[in-house]
């Protein structure tokens, strides 16, 4: 019985009828073999089925096919061990895939043998669309953080054209543009407007893709790609700050399925905090390297960028990761870049990891699952 503070005796299992069917997480329950034998009202109004309905169906069909051997493997062990946290996808009756987080856990029978699991599901939605802003808003901060050395970097093509363009309208109106040396001149000239319009073309087009705040969707990435695009874009700035650049990274060779813009983003991040942490340092060395690694028994590159720049003291090496920690003056850091890389990671199923010491320099390394070159599209 469950006594109120009135003294009032109220039958326990109403009580807590009446707290799981009005939960605002989904709640639900299945056998062994997967089958739905309990779901409460949040189940059916996130999921676009009746109770009945559900009470009819297995699990399995409530997971969009492309996750189920992950389900398989997840309710393994869920089995084994008793409980489970999870990040994972709902597919609903008319075929919307819902992001939720999912907590597991087993209820025995009197044997102590398995009886059935209970979850409670929390629709993730409106977090991940925050999260997307967020993310949209570290890469409008990144752009202006840029912008000063990429207008210097298309300052000097554009110089170029000028002076070409110049000359070649005053050798036109010179007259005699019919002997050979000077059509050659001409010709020369000509060909540096082509290649300066052409290097701005690339640094433009670079821009203007990454400040795309569209989500694409996830394609084959070869980590070469993102590096080096992002190499570029801060070449200025590496080049003024004096940074020794290492990037050993081959094309073609570290696949990864995934967001092409995001992970851009987080080497920009990186490379700009690895700037900032070089700043008032002796040696100043940037290293970009990739390895294979399995993790949970996934193969993974873990691909680590490593500055000899002033390091992270011990105690701040969690709380770095958080939104809006910041160790630089005001107008200069947003804390946003590592909690921004670290979500898009997640969404990427991969990891960060931080090994640091102060005074000698820090290696971030990325770990993310790899793509079979087999499956390129
Ligand atoms: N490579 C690095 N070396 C030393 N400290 C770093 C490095 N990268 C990040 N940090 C620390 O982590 C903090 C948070 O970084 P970040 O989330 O990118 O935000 P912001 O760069 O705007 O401060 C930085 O203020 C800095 O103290
Ligand atoms: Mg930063």
């Amino acid at each position: 019985m469950f006594i109120n503070t009135k003294g009032n005796q109220i039958d326990t299992l109403k009580v807590f009828d009446a707290l799981i069917e009005n939960f605002p997480d989904m709640i639900h329950s299945v056998d062994e073999d997967g089958n739905i034998v309990y779901v409460n009202r949040t189940a059916s109004a996130l999921l676009g089925y009746t109770a009945q309905e559900l009470g009819a169906m297995n699990i399995r069909q409530l997971y969009p096919p492309e996750i189920l051997d992950a389900v398989e493997q997840g309710f393994r062990e869920v089995k084994r061990s008793g409980e489970k946290t999870v990040e994972s996808l709902f597919m609903a009756k008319d075929g919307t895939r819902i992001p939720v987080e999912l907590r597991t856990f087993v209820i025995h029978d009197e044997q102590g043998g398995f009886a059935q699991t209970f979850t409670v599901s929390r629709d993730m939605r409106q977090l991940k669309e925050m999260q997307d802003h967020l993310i949209h808003a570290g890469r409008l901060a990144a752009i202006g953080e840029l912008a000063a050395g990429v207008v210097h970097d298309l300052n000097n093509p554009l110089t170029a054209i000028i002076l070409s363009s110049t000359v070649i309208s005053k050798t036109l109106e010179g007259g005699n543009v019919n002997a050979r040396d000077i059509r050659e001149q001409l010709v020369a000239y000509c060909e540096t407007v082509n290649e300066s319009a052409a290097v701005m073309e690339n640094l433009t087009t670079r821009l203007r893709d990454f400040s795309r705040g569209v989500k694409e969707k996830h394609v084959p990435v070869d980590l070469f790609v993102p590096v080096n695009d992002a190499l570029f874009i801060m070449a200025h700035r590496i080049r003024n700050s004096n940074i020794k650049v290492n990037c050993p990274v081959v094309k073609g060779k570290h696949w990864i399925r995934g967001d092409r813009n995001q992970i851009q983003q987080i080497f920009l991040n990186l490379f700009s905090n690895a700037c900032d942490a070089l700043a008032n340092c002796q040696e100043r060395g940037l290293s970009i390297k990739i390895e294979a690694e399995t993790l949970d028994d996934v193969p993974c590159w873990n691909c680590a960028v490593s500055d000899t720049g002033v390091g992270v003291p011990p105690e701040l090496q969690e709380k770095i990761f958080k939104s809006f920690f910041t160790t630089k003056p005001h107008g200069k850091g947003t804390g946003l870049g590592l909690s921004i890389t670290r979500a898009i990671l997640s969404e990427h199923n991969g990891q960060i990891r931080l090994a640091s010491e102060p005074g000698k320099g820090s290696v971030f390394s990325l770990l993310l699952p790899q793509m079979e070159v087999a499956s390129l599209d």
